[in-house]
């Protein structure tokens, strides 16, 4: 028992050291929304003093979304995008927003981008492979 628990012990400090850390992501179609003003994101004052008044107005458009990390208006990946890898497909977001339920919530189009438009997943567990960078 005690050399199965090292071994998976040793494997999952391997799995860490190589950045395959899983994270839960989902997806909302409210931030496939152009029109939708930004004042109710948590990072909403940040986006608001760069320029941004609609979602549609943020050059990342439509690939956005929220973060369980973003927890006010001052936390620091506000506005920092990641880059998500998923069974070989990649999906890059701006975090602009809290999230309930899964580590990120991301837009529908970015879902699509990042499970090659395999709906029948309403959630994937996806590495980070780059981020939080500003961007
Ligand atoms: C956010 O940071 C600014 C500048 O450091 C500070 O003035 C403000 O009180 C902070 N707001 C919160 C909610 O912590
Ligand atoms: C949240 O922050 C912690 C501490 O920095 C980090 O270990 C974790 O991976 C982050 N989770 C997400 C979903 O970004
Ligand atoms: C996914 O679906 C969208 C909308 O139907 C389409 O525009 C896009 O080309 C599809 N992408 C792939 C990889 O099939």
């Amino acid at each position: 028992m005690r050399y199965v628990i090292t071994t998976l012990c040793t494997a999952l400090l391997a799995l860490h050291a190589l950045g395959q850390t899983l994270y839960s992501i989902s997806y909302d179609s409210s931030y496939d929304s152009a029109s939708t003003s930004v004042d109710s994101v948590t990072c909403s004052s940040q986006l608001i003093s760069e320029g941004y008044a609609t979602y549609g107005s943020i050059p990342t458009f439509p690939s956005l979304g929220g973060s369980t990390n973003i927890t006010g208006s001052n936390t620091s990946s506000c506005g920092q995008c990641v880059v998500f890898e998923f069974a070989g497909n990649f999906a890059g977001v701006k975090l602009i927003n809290s999230a309930e339920g899964w580590d990120f919530v991301i837009s529908e189009e970015a879902m699509d981008a990042l499970t090659n438009n395999i709906t029948i997943y309403p959630h994937v567990n996806a590495r980070i492979i780059e981020g939080p960078y500003n961007c």
